[in-house]
């Protein structure tokens, strides 16, 4: 084998790790390879600028655990997690669209009958979601789970509250004909955490780092390619700057304000309080 000078360098790495056993990872590695070495090659790395990359990567799984994603959060804010997903969620047009799952979904939120309220007792204006889980063939999808969850009104999710109970987050159970309704708090736009290593970098750009309002879902439904999507309130701030480039267009939706009056799962609220509507179609598997 000859030794390594720059010309030949990638050659031999490739070499290397195309031996792989499995052929995916040996394509994975050998492209991750090519690129990084064109990337060094194109922008003339320096050492002491590697040394600092490394840094920042150490730092990013320092400050990780099962509560702080941060690799999650620099995946998204670098835009390859939405790239991942629309390349891997080409639904037809009249699915509902994939959006970035984001480092705050915790898995075993607890089951929700129809109207169940996950905001109880938290500070924030009274919201409504009704609509239905539908097939892109229009057939319903009945008893359909939506997984749902939301930062509250100061922009906090509970996994950055250090709360061990389930809070603003819920699994709604649609009924036999697909309908459902949910209740929670008005979410809205918030700051990316930016107290690690990514806000750190992105501090030093003129990138806005919100995210403009909204609420997550999660669909998870036998016969159907899974689903990870988010409302957006219709005329919300950062719809254009995402910092994770989340939002699409079709999944906007008009948040109505009333002056109290019945809500949608039967109460009178005094106060005032929001409703949107959403019909949700998935796309079937295959
Ligand atoms: C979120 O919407 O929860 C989120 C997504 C990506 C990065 C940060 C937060
Ligand atoms: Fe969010």
């Amino acid at each position: 084998m000859a030794y390594a000078t720059e010309d030949n360098i990638t050659d031999l790495a490739v070499e290397r790790w195309a031996t792989a056993e499995d052929p995916r990872l040996a394509e994975l590695m050998t492209g991750l390879v090519t690129h990084l070495h064109d990337f060094a090659r194109e922008v003339r790395l320096t050492e002491q600028e590697w040394i600092t990359a490394m840094g920042w990567l150490a730092a990013t799984g320092q400050i990780s655990d099962e509560k702080r994603e941060e690799f999650i959060l620099a995946s998204d804010v670098l835009g390859l997690s939405m790239l991942v997903v629309q390349m891997n969620n080409r639904f037809a047009a009249d699915a509902t669209p994939a959006t970035v799952l984001g480092p705050f979904h915790i898995d075993g939120s607890p089951a929700a009958p129809y109207g169940w309220d996950m905001s109880d007792g938290i500070d924030g204006i009274p919201f409504f979601i009704t609509g239905a889980v539908r097939s892109t063939t229009g057939a319903p999808v009945p008893n359909a789970v939506l997984d749902v969850w939301q930062a509250d009104a100061d922009g906090n999710y509970e996994s950055q509250l250090g709360i061990e109970e389930a809070r603003l987050r819920a699994k709604y159970q649609a009924r036999e004909d697909g309908t459902y309704c949910l209740r929670s708090i008005v979410p809205r736009g918030y700051a990316i955490p930016m107290d690690g290593p990514v806000g750190d970098l992105i501090s030093r750009t003129e990138i806005s780092y919100f995210r403009p309002a909204h609420i997550h879902f999660l669909f998870e439904e036998p016969g159907f390619e899974r689903l990870v999507t988010h409302l957006f309130a219709e005329g919300t701030e950062y719809l254009d700057d995402d910092v994770v480039f989340g939002t699409k267009a079709e999944l906007i939706t008009r948040f109505v304000q009333h002056d109290g009056g019945v809500a949608p799962d039967g109460t009178t609220i005094d106060g005032p309080f929001v409703t949107a509507e959403y019909d949700f179609a998935l796309q079937p598997e295959g």
